[in-house]
């Protein structure tokens, strides 16, 4: 049985096919029409909704999700807000100001608009304008135009009236702890649908064993890719089980060495706890997908769907980050280079499952410094999916010379991977704009990228190199006595042709 908050109402679900999204269950179990389905895959922000959850203090965390490729299962212990639930006797703050600034368009993207916006406005008090463009840029408007939305959204932030969700939080926060401890009975059930299931366990050791117990059952953690199986093509899998409710799956610390971080920790969660450390990463993880897929998509799941265009895996090959793999109470260390072995194919064996990420800290040394940089190459700069993503980690001696590299690409073969014979060409070697042009002639045999509808071969490549001249114009600060030569005006205009 699952159980969560519908606005403030109870519900309880065990007899539902566990295929079904939050989507479906608003408009067809509970003729709850406000929210909309625009693309059903994610993309277009019509069907946004908002989950309410408690955060390790027992706060209230309002996240903006897409209902459309959201399976029920994951309302288990949240509060499902959507947008019938805004207005009581008058408009909420955020509805009026969409009046008020003429920010109401066309009825499908409007209602999504609004929940992302009442999102923010939950969440805190202190908005900077960034802020606001990160909440919208995963609603989409195809007819007009953003101005009229944000002076919404300045309004609706600046309101310091108290909603009707205000009064209620301690109410909803003790319901939400009744829920979690009281886990359902049959802890490994969470629906049953004739021949179709899905289950909730609450440790590692009940999801491993379950993974055991049915080893072609489909892991789901945010269901931002698998989900979209189930609505593009007609998919319906038998046995799920969903892991967000895996407590240590959600833990993340960091130790002298690493930053660790639990399988199932969101992309949103990821983007703010590797800010401090590694800041490219996560101005990076700021353009993947959008909010509504970074509060419900996970670290795990980027990995483990082992996408040839998916944005983590570069750049945990170029940190050299660990994946702890778990069957059964048996773990193991590999080396995420090492997962992925061929198109969509991974190390993972039968019953096994990404348990942790290790991403390790550069240690820091007198005599040389580090820097990581990540460039997401994409038609669009906000929600859009990489034509390449390039990750590299230089370490340069203070004579300037490149101790280490590591140059990892996504988009320019079937699997993210290094570009060995090019850092090959460049170890050893002193960081110059001639030993970088003598290198990126190993572009081409590292690499024979494949053309389809995001970008053709040839502009792989050449984007790749130009990737790297970026690389070089970035970071030759680090070499003693750099100042800014002729030769990076060249490189700067040609780069600006491509990139
Ligand atoms: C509109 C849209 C935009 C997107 N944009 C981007 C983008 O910009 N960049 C990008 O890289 N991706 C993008 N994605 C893809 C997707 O959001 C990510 O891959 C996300 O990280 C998947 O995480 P999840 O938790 O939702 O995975 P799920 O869908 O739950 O799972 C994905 C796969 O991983 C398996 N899995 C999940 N967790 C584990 C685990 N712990 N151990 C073993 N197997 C596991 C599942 O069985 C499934 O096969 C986008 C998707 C959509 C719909
Ligand atoms: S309907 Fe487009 S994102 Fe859900
Ligand atoms: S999609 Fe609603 S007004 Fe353009």
């Amino acid at each position: 049985m699952i159980e969560f908050l519908l606005h403030n109402d109870k519900v309880q679900l065990q007899d539902i096919n566990p295929n079904t999204t939050v989507l479906q269950f608003l408009r067809e179990h509970r003729q709850l029409n406000g929210t909309k389905e625009g693309c059903a895959s994610g993309d277009c922000g019509a069907c946004t909704v908002v989950i309410v959850q408690l955060d390790e203090q027992n706060q209230l965390c309002y996240k903006s999700i897409n209902a459309c490729i959201t399976l029920i299962s994951a309302l288990h212990g949240k509060q499902l807000i959507s947008v019938e639930a805004l207005q009581q006797q008058q408009l909420h703050s955020v509805q009026q100001a969409m009046v008020d600034c003429d920010g109401s368009q066309c009825g499908f993207c409007t209602p999504g608009f609004v929940m992302s916006l009442f999102a923010l406005q939950k969440n805190s008090s202190d908005h900077q304008e960034h802020e606001v463009q990160q909440a919208l840029a995963g609603n989409l408007c195809r007819c007009t135009g953003y101005r009229a939305i944000n002076r919404a959204a300045e309004q609706a932030l600046k309101s310091t009236v108290v909603d009707h969700f205000d009064p209620l939080a301690r109410d909803t926060t003790q319901s939400l702890i009744a829920i979690r401890q009281r886990p359902p009975k049959d802890s490994q059930t969470g629906l049953n649908y004739q021949q179709q299931q899905s289950h909730l366990p609450e440790d590692l050791t009940a999801l491993a064993q379950l993974l055991i117990d049915y080893p072609t059952a489909r892991i789901i953690a945010g269901g931002t890719d698998l989900a979209v199986e189930i609505t593009q093509r007609a998919q319906q899998f038998s046995n799920l089980i969903c892991v967000q409710q895996v407590s240590q799956l959600q833990e993340q610390q960091v130790t002298d060495q690493h930053i660790e971080i639990g399988a199932a920790v969101s992309l949103h969660q990821c983007q703010q706890l590797l800010a401090p450390y590694f800041p490219d990463f996560s101005q990076m993880l700021e353009r993947f997908a959008s909010l509504q897929i970074r509060n419900q998509g996970t670290l795990g799941g980027n990995i483990a769907n082992a996408s040839p265009i998916g944005d983590t895996p570069p750049a945990l090959i170029a940190l050299d980050a660990k994946l702890i793999l778990r069957r059964g109470a048996n773990t193991r260390e590999l080396p995420v280079q090492d997962f992925f072995l061929d198109y969509r194919k991974t190390a993972l064996q039968p019953s096994e499952f990404i348990e942790k990420i290790l991403i390790p800290l550069p240690e820091p040394h007198t005599d040389s410094d580090w820097a990581l940089k990540i460039y997401k190459i994409t038609k669009r700069l906000d929600d859009d999916i990489s034509a390449i993503c390039a990750a590299n980690f230089l370490r340069l001696n203070n004579r300037g010379e490149v101790i280490s590299i590591r140059l990892a690409y996504g988009g320019m073969a079937a699997i993210a991977k290094r570009a060995s014979k090019t850092e090959q060409a460049l170890i050893g070697k002193e960081w110059s704009y001639a030993n970088i042009e003598n290198a990126l002639a190993c572009l081409s045999q590292d690499f024979q990228p494949l053309s389809d509808f995001r970008a053709s071969s040839d502009y792989r490549l050449l984007v790749a190199e130009n990737l790297l001249r970026k690389l070089y114009l970035e970071t030759q600060h680090m070499c003693p006595g750099s100042s800014h030569s002729a030769a990076n005006s060249t490189i700067e205009t040609r780069i600006s042709n491509y990139v």
